[in-house]
């Protein structure tokens, strides 16, 4: 019997203009995405950026619907987009913020499980990490070299 300890590295930014200019241009897309978010429900709006080897940024937001569980979180709007458009076209970055229109949310809000599970795919698929940032409105990023660093043990395509 023996114990297996999993870790997780985070870089904690304390606050927007502190990243590098590339990656506060790629935040600012999300920002811009966020404020399209359709989330009439929960009144939390995500918006999040892709940025792909290619020079493409893909953007998404949180769509949802009166049928709460038919509506789609917006990593996995923006991930699906990037696959559907540019398909084998690698993802470098992903800049997500989200914020309440109830409150200020001025901590990192990190992307959902079935999120992570959905960029993992393209993770393990094009064999290359994709860094994650991710932010509030406002107050610290934090940033992951890797979604995988963000889901360990991993459920992928070795499993099946
Ligand atoms: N949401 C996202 O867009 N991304 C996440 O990672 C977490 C949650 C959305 C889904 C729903 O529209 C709202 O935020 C509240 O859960």
């Amino acid at each position: 019997m023996k114990e297996i300890k999993i870790e997780s590295t985070l870089t904690v930014f304390d606050d927007f203009n502190e990243l590098p200019k590339n990656i506060a241009s790629l935040m600012e897309q999300a920002m811009e995405a966020r404020e399209k978010a359709y989330a009439p429900y929960s009144k939390f709006l995500v918006g999040a950026a892709i940025a792909l080897e290619n020079g493409e940024v893909v953007t998404g937001s949180n769509q949802e619907n009166a049928s709460y569980p038919s509506g789609l979180c917006a990593e996995r709007t923006a991930i699906y987009y990037a696959g559907a458009k540019y398909p084998g076209v690698k993802m470098i970055t992903m800049a997500i913020t989200a914020g309440s229109t109830l409150h200020q949310t001025m901590t990192p809000i990190p992307p959902c499980g079935a999120c992570r599970q959905a960029i993992a795919e393209y993770e393990v698929k094009q064999n290359e990490d994709i860094e994650i940032y991710f932010m509030g409105e406002t107050g610290k990023v934090a940033k992951s070299h890797s979604l995988a660093n963000l889901l360990p043990l991993v459920f992928d395509k070795s499993a099946l």
